[in-house]
């Protein structure tokens, strides 16, 4: 260390002696006096000539940058994920055909509605997003710990951030406690009734990220060699099981320590106890998914586990903290569209929106269209390409040439690689059109299903959540149509609501698009079975930290 000097003006002078790093500038030069701006006179005013002050305090200036538009609060770790089973009849993925082989991979959680500095534990869907570094370029899981979604079309999704975040003239409420905005808009779309359940269960609370799942939600495809095709559900399942918190515990937890997630993940990885998740894969083709009585690209909805089991293919394991937060954790750009050959998208009109707003976003949020020269978005296997220039540019193609084709000798730039990325050859047709297809219409037997699968402990809590975030409404029309889609989902469950919210009786059931399939057992992809249907099946609440 270097020896203190007081002997100007009380500032404290850690002098650079011996092995001591030296001081510079961003430009490298050496400082002298990093305590005084230069002034004319010890008591006249400061130089704008001193560019040592002036450069420091511009940098300072400068060091915010955007915070994402929603999943602003998270959480980065790294870790990497190891093949158990190579599946080369489904994909002709590497990272899906080397067993064994570690992929390096980075992991964000977050929550969703909650600006950067907001608690933890408040209720929220989390996000569990993975970039893969693969052997043939990044591969990105950007998923939740809730395997459906609010919308079905990502057109709709500035809406649903809106109603959730702040409103725009008193800038409150937001995640934490329920608001006139988020269920107004939630009691307009129908759709959104089966994630409803979701979040009103005690998953949005979860203990730690270590036990929460995460899940793909959209369906992708897994195309082969041969050029064959699946439809796929990715799926995480934590090897330390699913345990949430209650919502009183959460409260406390959050005026407490508003970090104690992020603590959490650190303080475990710190102490060498890495948390590993198994990836599973549910594979079906187009001739089953026909079979069930929704649509597999409606990313409301679930593949029941009984009807496509899960197979697990690999494990992540998150075994070192960040280095830096901002460099990594904030700097670090996920996208749907970032998937390798062996991988494809669907026609999920939500996972189509997604794949346009990353990029998008991330341009404004992280500056320049040279994002992927940071670190840790770069991919770690060679890049070869002839983009250039633009704010930032890290890699410029080397050489003479910067386009294709050119006659110059291999080697001069890159070519076209046989065996790359091409798209699944879907046949397709029909007239251009805005509709959503009728296949898209069952509101609300998933949502009863999730309901009913659940213990009546479980049950009791989202009453009692679905009671605590309606009585939050002072919109009386908002409460009453809510109550009235509960109707449609279980009776007694809208009983148990509209008697919380002082209801004399239970108001009018909304129009169904499409009525719920009232016999479930009439559909074989909807079979209850005695675990409870759907992703849930057999994992019920687990452990509660101390009861409050
Ligand atoms: C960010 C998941 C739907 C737009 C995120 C993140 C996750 C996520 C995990 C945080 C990534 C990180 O940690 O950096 C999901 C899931 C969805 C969904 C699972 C539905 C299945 C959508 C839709 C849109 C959208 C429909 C827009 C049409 C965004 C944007 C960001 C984001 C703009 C910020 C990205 C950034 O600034 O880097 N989402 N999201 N999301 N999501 Fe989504």
């Amino acid at each position: 260390m270097g020896k203190l000097d007081l002997s100007k003006g009380g500032a404290n002078h850690q002098k650079a002696t011996g092995e001591d790093d030296r001081m510079t500038t961003a430009q490298g030069h050496p400082v002298a006096d990093d305590q005084n701006w230069l002034t004319a006179g010890p008591r006249g005013p400061q130089l704008l000539e001193d560019h040592i002050a002036r450069e420091k305090i511009f940098h300072f200036d400068h060091e915010r940058i955007p915070e994402r538009v929603v999943h602003a609060r998270g959480y980065g770790v790294h870790g990497h994920f190891e093949l158990k089973e190579a599946i080369p009849e489904l994909s002709r993925a590497a990272i899906f055909n080397e067993v064994g082989v570690k992929t390096p991979t980075f992991t964000r959680f977050s929550t969703v509605a909650g600006n950067k500095g907001s608690p933890d534990l408040a209720r929220d869907v989390r996000g569990f997003a993975t970039k893969f570094y693969t052997s043939e370029g990044n591969w990105d899981l950007v998923g939740n710990n809730i395997p459906v979604f609010f919308i079905q079309d990502a057109i709709k999704f500035p809406d649903l951030i809106h109603a959730a975040k702040p409103a725009p003239d008193r800038g409150f409420p937001q995640a934490q406690t329920a608001h006139d905005n988020f269920w107004d808009f939630i009691s307009l779309s129908p759709e959104a009734m089966n994630m409803v359940m979701w979040i009103m269960s005690d998953r949005t609370i979860p203990r730690s990220f270590r036990f929460m799942e995460g899940f793909g939600v959209h369906t992708f495809r897994l195309v082969n060699a041969e050029g064959k095709s699946h439809f796929v559900k990715f799926h995480w399942k934590p090897k330390l099981g699913l345990q949430s918190v209650i919502w009183n515990e959460a409260l406390k937890v959050n005026g407490m320590d508003p970090d104690f997630h992020r603590r959490d993940m650190w303080d475990a990885i710190d102490a060498g106890d890495y948390p590993q998740w198994d990836l599973g894969i549910q594979v079906f083709d187009e001739e089953f998914a026909e079979q069930f009585p929704f649509d597999v690209l409606d990313a409301t909805k679930i593949i029941p586990e009984e009807d496509v089991p899960v197979r697990i293919i690999g494990t992540l394991t998150l075994d070192a903290n960040v280095d830096n937060f901002f460099a990594e954790t904030e700097q670090v750009a996920f996208c749907t569209q970032n998937i390798v050959p062996g991988i494809d998208h669907s026609n999920d009109p939500l996972l189509q929106g997604r794949n346009f707003s990353y990029l998008d976003t991330q341009l404004k949020r992280l500056g320049s269209p040279n994002f992927t020269h940071i670190p840790i978005n770069a991919p770690k296997c060679p890049v070869r390409h002839y983009q250039q220039d633009g704010h930032m540019a890290m890699t410029n193609p080397k050489g003479r040439v910067n386009y294709e084709p050119n006659s110059w000798d291999q080697g001069e730039g890159p070519r076209e690689t046989p065996g790359g990325f091409e798209s699944y050859p879907e046949q397709v047709e029909g007239p251009k059109l805005r509709a959503r297809s009728e296949t898209f219409a069952d509101h609300y037997s998933q949502a009863r299903q999730f309901y009913i699968s659940q213990t009546p402990v479980e049950q009791t809590h989202m009453a009692n959540a679905l009671t605590f975030e309606l009585s939050k409404c002072q919109e009386m029309r908002v409460r009453t149509r809510m109550v009235g889609h509960l109707r449609h989902i279980d009776e007694g469950l809208a009983k148990e609501v509209a008697d919380g919210l002082g209801f004399t009786e239970l108001p009018e059931k909304p129009k169904a698009a499409k009525d719920p399939i009232t016999d479930l057992k009439e559909s074989p992809a909807l079979s209850i079975v005695k675990n409870g249907p759907g992703s849930f099946k057999g994992r019920k609440l687990g452990i509660y930290i101390a009861e409050g």
